[in-house]
C-alpha cells in the first residue's frame, strides 16, 4: 500500500483546518449575499481535501471523446485532474479547453503498462479513477478481438489494481449498453440477463465481474456506467466504426447520402455527451453507497429513420439514404431505463436529441460549463 500523507504537526493541521473552514465560511457567505450566482459558485469551487490538497481525479482515455468532455466536466467543477490517453484513438485538440487549466495535467501512457499505471496512480493520489480508455468499436472487436480483450478487459485489471494499490477509493468505469445484447422487453433494466453477442459486450460484461469483485474485497466503491448511444461534439467521424450520430452529421453537411444498414427500425437510446460527462462526475464526486451498475441514458428511443428525419430538419432537399445489409453483431433494440442511475447517482439526462443534433449542426456549445454546485454531499465530504 502507498501510505496516504498524514498531518506532519500540529501546527500544520491547524493551518489546513483554518484555511478549510475560512474558504467555507467564505463560500457560504458569497451564495447567502448573491443567490443563485453561478459565478459564486466557480470562484470558490476549487475542491479542497480536509489536508488542504486539491481534490485530484485521474481520467483514462482523457483525450478521447467522453474522456475530454468527462475532464472539462470536473475542472468545470473545480477538481485537479491528471488525464492520461495512449492517443490510439485520442486527439490533442479535444483538450485544447482542459490544457488551459493549471489544475489539469496530461500523461501520455498506455493503460495496460502496469508498472507505469501504477506509479501513476501512486503519485496522483486521486480521489477517483474514471477508466474510460477504452476500444470503443462493436464492429472493430468482432474485426480485432485480442486488441478488444486487452484494451477492454486486461487494461481494467492494470488500473484497478494501480488503485487499489494506491489506495483509491472510488473507481467509475466505462461499461456499455453492449452486455445487454438482444432483448425484446425494452427498456432494458440493470436486472435482465445479459447475453453480448460481440466480444467487445462480452469484454465490458466480464470487466462489470472483475471490478464488483474488488469492490467487495476491497475498500473501494466501484461504479459502472452502462453507457448507451453517446453522441455530441467531438466524436470523431472519421472511420466506419464512428457513432452513427457523427457519421450521419458529417454526410449531411457535405450534402452526401447517408448509408442506413439494415432496416433503419433499428432502435437506439442516444445520451448527449454532456450528460454523461456529468453522470462521470457524479459517479466519482458524489455519494454513493455501495458499488454498483447502472445504465446511463435518457429512456427514449429513436430509429435511425427518425435520426435522418431529425437530422433532415436542419438540411432541406438533403438526398435520400442508401440501404445496406444490417452489420453483424448489431442489436436491434436498445433502449434503457434510466431509473436505477437516479437512485444510485442522482443522474438523470436533461439534454434531448433534438437539442442535442441542433448542437452538433449549429456548432454551438451548450452551456453546461458551470459548476453543479451546491449539490447535496459535497459540504459534507
Ligand atoms: C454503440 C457504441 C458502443 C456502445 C454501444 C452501446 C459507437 C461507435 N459505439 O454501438 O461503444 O457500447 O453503442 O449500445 O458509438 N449505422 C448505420 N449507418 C452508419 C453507421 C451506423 O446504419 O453509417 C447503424 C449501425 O448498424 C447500428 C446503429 O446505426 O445499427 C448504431 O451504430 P453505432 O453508432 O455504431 O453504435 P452501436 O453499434 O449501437
Amino acid at each position: 500500500m502507498v501510505p496516504r500523507q498524514r498531518f506532519s504537526d500540529h501546527a500544520g493541521l491547524g493551518r489546513q483546518w483554518a484555511d478549510f473552514v475560512g474558504r467555507l465560511c467564505a463560500r457560504i457567505l458569497f451564495l447567502r449575499l448573491f443567490p443563485g450566482s453561478r459565478q459564486g459558485g466557480l470562484v470558490f469551487s476549487v475542491r479542497l481535501r480536509l489536508d488542504g490538497r486539491m481534490e485530484t481525479i485521474l481520467v483514462t482515455g482523457a483525450a478521447g471523446f467522453i474522456g475530454s468532455h468527462t475532464v472539462d466536466r470536473l475542472l468545470a467543477d473545480g477538481f485537479t485532474v491528471v488525464g492520461v490517453d495512449n492517443f490510439r484513438t485520442g486527439r490533442k485538440e479535444n483538450l485544447e479547453k482542459a490544457g488551459k487549466s493549471d489544475r489539469f495535467r496530461l500523461e501520455e501512457a498506455d493503460c495496460t503498462d502496469a508498472e507505469r499505471m501504477k506509479a501513476l496512480v501512486a503519485s496522483a493520489r486521486p480521489l477517483a479513477v474514471i477508466h474510460l480508455a477504452a476500444l470503443v468499436s462493436v464492429q472493430e472487436s468482432m474485426e480485432n478481438p485480442d486488441l478488444n480483450f486487452r484494451l477492454n478487459l486486461h487494461a481494467v485489471h492494470v488500473m484497478a489494481e494501480a488503485a487499489r494499490l494506491a489506495g483509491v477509493k472510488r473507481f467509475v468505469f466505462a461499461s456499455s449498453a453492449a452486455i445487454y445484447g438482444e432483448h425484446t422487453n425494452m427498456p432494458i433494466r440493470e436486472s435482465v440477463r445479459k447475453r453480448p453477442i460481440s466480444p467487445y459486450g462480452a469484454a465490458k460484461y466480464a470487466a462489470e465481474g472483475l471490478l464488483l469483485g474488488f469492490g467487495r474485497s476491497f475498500d473501494m466503491t466501484v461504479v459502472c456506467q452502462r453507457y448507451f448511444n453517446v453522441f455530441g461534439p467531438r466524436q470523431d467521424p472519421s472511420s466506419p466504426y464512428s457513432g452513427v450520430i457523427s457519421i450521419f452529421d458529417r454526410l449531411f453537411r457535405e450534402g452526401k447520402p447517408v448509408t442506413i444498414f439494415g432496416t433503419g427500425r433499428q432502435t437506439r437510446d442516444f445520451v448527449s455527451v454532456h450528460d454523461v460527462a456529468r453522470a462521470n462526475l457524479l459517479a466519482a464526486t458524489g455519494k454513493v453507497r455501495a458499488s454498483c451498475s447502472h445504465n446511463i441514458c435518457t429512456g427514449k428511443p429513436a430509429s435511425l429513420h427518425d435520426l435522418v428525419k431529425q437530422f433532415g430538419r436542419h438540411y432541406p432537399g438533403y438526398p435520400a439514404p442508401r440501404f445496406e445489409a444490417a452489420r453483424p453483431g448489431d442489436i436491434e433494440q436498445s433502449i434503457g431505463s434510466p431509473e436505477t442511475a437516479k437512485q444510485t447517482i442522482n443522474f438523470w439526462a436533461e439534454i434531448d436529441l433534438a437539442g442535442g443534433l441542433r448542437e452538433l449542426v449549429q456548432g454551438k456549445p451548450l452551456d453546461i460549463g458551470s459548476p453543479l454546485d451546491p449539490r447535496p454531499g459535497f459540504l459534507e465530504r
